[in-house]
């Protein structure tokens, strides 16, 4: 079934209710098996460049979720960011998993790494054609974990404490916004994201290159960011904590078009995904068009 927009209806309160409880078992036993990282960790594969690497724990964690939404949920589709991770769906409802998101930060021991799984409606590989209904983000070496349900708000748990619900940081100025960023694995991407970055630090108060897209996204929503942008998600990386900002009362957005105000950006997608609270999201979408403007992409 789908809406007026062409997007397909999320299913009921209920089924989502469901989906987030499955979404939060499933990666809460992937984060155990993530953080319990093997001390003599290292590189099982390269992919879109010498520096983006795979490790024996990205594809164990991997399979296990895959594995158990299999069994909670046949008949769903899955899109992994590792190899063998992609199977249609026959439900509607498709899981987006990035097994460990902050490769780099887990094989250095860094702990702002996270394993990130969503079930959104719609094809999550065309941009504008699905949307989050649940998102989890957990992060095993940091004590965190995020989860937010369509309509049901984003919340937070550190360690055993409760779970509090989130809003944005509430900024007014982007001159005083901390904003995260990340940096893709491909050169030419990276020297143009360095000029990008450039102009955009002369206007905010710093940035943060944490290294986990799906960690900013939700320190967008935790309010540790006021702001976020970067070039080269993919669905995985930004599906859950794209989720956990709208529900917390942030936006989201993609490539930024002519006119004015957040409300002209395109949906997040790989070319740009940006998030903030509402206060400084025309400041901040206008500061991106400038930016992007001034350095076409490569
Ligand atoms: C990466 C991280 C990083 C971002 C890269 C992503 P990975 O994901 O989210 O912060 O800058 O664009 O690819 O490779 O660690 O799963
Ligand atoms: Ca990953």
């Amino acid at each position: 079934m789908e809406d007026d927009g062409g997007m397909p209806t999320p299913p009921a309160p209920a089924e989502r209710a469901a989906l987030a409880d499955t979404a939060l078992a499933v990666a809460l036993e992937a984060g155990a098996l993530v953080g319990d990282r093997p001390t003599d960790l290292g590189v099982a594969a390269t992919k879109s460049s010498r520096t983006d690497i795979v490790t024996v724990m990205d594809q164990r964690a991997q399979e296990l979720i895959r594995a158990r939404l299999e069994e909670a949920r046949p008949g769903d589709g899955f899109l992994g960011e590792e190899e063998g991770g992609t199977s249609p769906s026959a439900t509607g409802i498709t899981w987006v998993v990035d097994p460990i998101d902050g490769t780099v930060n887990y094989l250095y021991d860094i702990p702002a790494y996270a394993v990130s799984v969503a079930a959104v409606v719609g094809d999550p590989t065309t941009p504008g054609a699905w949307q989050p209904v649940v998102g989890v983000v957990v992060g095993p070496a940091l004590g965190e974990v995020f989860r937010a349900t369509l309509d049901g708000g984003a919340w937070r748990r550190r360690g055993a404490g409760p779970w509090t619900r989130l809003g944005h940081s509430g900024c007014t100025d982007l001159g005083l916004a901390l904003v995260g960023t990340g940096f893709h694995y491909t050169v030419p991407t990276r020297l143009w994201q360095a000029r990008v970055v450039a102009d955009v630090l002369a206007e905010i108060r710093d940035i943060r290159r944490i290294g986990s897209a799906a960690l900013d996204l939700c320190h967008v929503a935790d309010g540790c960011l006021d702001a976020y942008f970067e070039r080269g998600l993919n669905p995985w990386d930004l599906a859950a904590g794209w989720l956990v900002v709208s529900e917390a009362g942030g936006l989201v957005g993609g490539p930024v078009g002519p006119g004015e105000g957040p409300e002209r950006a395109a949906p997040p997608q790989r070319d740009l995904t940006w998030a903030s609270g509402p206060g400084i999201a025309a400041a901040f979408t206008d500061l991106l068009a400038r930016a992007l403007t001034a350095h076409p992409g490569p």
